[in-house]
């Protein structure tokens, strides 16, 4: 029987409703396209100015249970509520978070994957869906390295697909299933000492760096641990904000003497605010001495899987046991695009959890059932987005270079950016860009107050002028430009660079506390 692409009821509205009519569905998106075309070519400044309470007025009182009518009536009101208001984050003035300008293949992905609202979770969803997903990781994988000598082949037998990883919301995500199963890891380890299961619980630790993402820290504490579970290594003082590989090698002796179990180390492959990588082959070579599950956070400079340029600077990634990777940052993928991979397809089963109508026992009825995959085994997620789709349209129309060359290009304008702040004598470089952020402070100790660094942040945002970030590093206060966008130039760096000087001059001192 042929799909129906007619209106098959007879109320006005309901012609229009669901996308089983294709006119609906390109009536739809042509609306989007043309309003989005429109944002896209007049967005002259990064993110509006309008105040907290006028947004929220605006929105408060539209009466969700009162509908426009029409789809163009409904898109056209999003322009004042929202759209004139939004952060854009292809402005050459914003450079203020990990978001970045999105790949346009991708958005065809996307607009794919949203129309058929595919769900990947179980094979009678999702079929070549999920084989796409898992054909994808085993990309992620290849680019990683494990496929060299050491490293557990991959099932080749075409029958069962062997699952090496899984797409997942974000980093904190990606960081989360990790931990979880490097935990649950360490309590199979811990299962034949006749230890209760509170007392094999109090006898785990995490090890990561002092820069490490927050996500972790929260990851430990979700997974019932007391903070004390996580014990952070130093750096050491030539490379500031990575983990110093011989703190890390005696602490794990350490550890052992005194007979607690270190479930993974976590090391950073570019650190939110620094960039920094952590020595991933040193401290590799320290984990696999001791067995212990080496955990690499490659959220941000993941994206240096694919760099024609700085691959090398991810030496030792190929010794982890997880790796997390986003593609919403720097593989320029829409919002959510992330994974989390394991070297060990075994490692996975740690999350499967069987469930009936997810689970029929294909493999009973159908000779090929065995070749079937269900994503909701190796998931902390039931019903999931095809999230695969967007970067497997952008990897088949482009191929990885463009993405590792956009990359390349903003690791070069933040040392550009770096260059260029030596012009502006009210600013000083706290650290040299690793990666695409660019960390400085006030030049005046005075002027660098918490205060003073946020203000100016707060009024450049304010007037919609330009977006850049603050952050504390080693009890600094600074600002911080993330570059994501490989189409800035030099010039329009050195405008919002201007414009953070200009602002920090005319700040007035704050009043002393009474
Ligand atoms: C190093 C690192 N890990 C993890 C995350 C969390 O990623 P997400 O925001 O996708 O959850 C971030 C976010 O900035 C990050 O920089």
């Amino acid at each position: 029987m042929a799909v129906r692409t007619q209106p098959v009821h007879s109320g006005a509205l309901m012609n229009d409703f669901l996308t089983h009519n294709t006119t609906a569905l390109r009536n739809a998106l042509a609306a989007a396209e043309e309003l989005l075309e429109h944002h896209f070519r007049t967005a002259a400044q990064p993110c509006g100015s309008a105040t907290a309470a006028e947004l929220t007025r605006a929105v408060r009182e539209v009466d969700l249970d009162n509908p426009t009518g029409d789809l163009p009536s409904a898109l056209a009101e999003l322009s004042p509520l929202w759209l004139d208001h939004a952060v854009w984050y292809h402005h050459p003035y914003y450079a203020s978070h990990l978001n970045c300008p999105i790949a346009a293949s991708a958005v065809a992905g996307e607009t794919i994957a949203t129309s058929l609202n595919t769900a990947v979770e179980s094979w009678d969803q999702a079929g070549a869906a999920a084989v796409m997903e898992l054909h994808l990781l085993d990309w992620v994988c290849a680019h990683i390295g494990w496929e060299g000598p050491g490293v557990p082949k991959k099932n080749n037998d075409e029958t069962t697909p062997p699952v090496r990883g899984v797409f997942t919301s974000g980093g904190t995500q990606s960081n989360l299933q990790a931990l979880y199963i490097a935990r649950e890891k360490a309590l199979r380890v811990l299962s034949t000492t006749g230890l209760s299961h509170q007392e094999k619980m109090g006898r785990l630790r995490f090890l990561t760096s002092e820069d490490t993402h927050y996500s972790v820290a929260r990851a430990v504490r979700l997974l019932g641990l007391g903070d004390e579970a996580l014990l952070t290594i130093p750096a050491p003082p030539t490379a500031p904000g990575t983990m110093c590989p011989q703190a890390l090698s005696e602490t794990l002796q350490r550890a052992e003497k005194e007979e607690l179990t270190v479930a993974a180390v976590v090391a950073t492959a570019g650190t939110t605010d620094r960039g920094a990588i952590d020595p991933l082959l040193p401290i590799g070579n320290v984990c696999a001495e001791h067995a212990t599950h080496l955990h690499v956070d490659a959220a941000y400079g993941g994206a240096l899987l694919v760099s024609p340029t700085a691959r090398h600077r991810l030496r030792g990634i190929e010794l982890a046991d997880s790796v997390t990777v986003d593609f919403h940052k720097g593989f320029y993928q829409p919002v959510a695009c992330s994974a989390v991979v394991f070297r060990n397809p075994g490692d996975l089963g740690h999350v499967t959890h069987h469930a009936d109508y997810l689970n029929p026992q294909d493999s009973y009825l159908t000779p090929q059932g065995s070749a079937r995959v269900n994503l909701a085994d190796y998931s902390l997620q039931t019903t999931r987005r095809f999230d695969a789709l967007k970067l497997w349209v952008t990897l088949r129309t482009h191929g990885s270079r463009p993405i590792g060359e956009a990359f390349d290009r903003c690791c070069e304008l933040a040392a550009n950016a770096a260059e260029q702040l030596r012009e502006f004598p009210n600013l000083r470089l706290v650290a040299s860009p690793e990666l695409s952020t660019l960390l400085f402070a006030p030049a005046d100790p005075q002027a660098g107050t918490q205060k003073t660094v946020e203000s100016v942040r707060e009024q450049l945002m304010a007037q919609g002028h330009a977006l850049v970030a603050t952050t504390v590093v080693e009890t600094n206060p600074c600002f911080k430009l993330t570059i994501l966008d490989p189409a800035l130039t030099p010039a329009e760096l050195r405008g919002v660079l201007a414009a953070v000087s200009d602002r920090l001059d005319r700040q007035r001192p704050f009043p002393a506390a009474t």
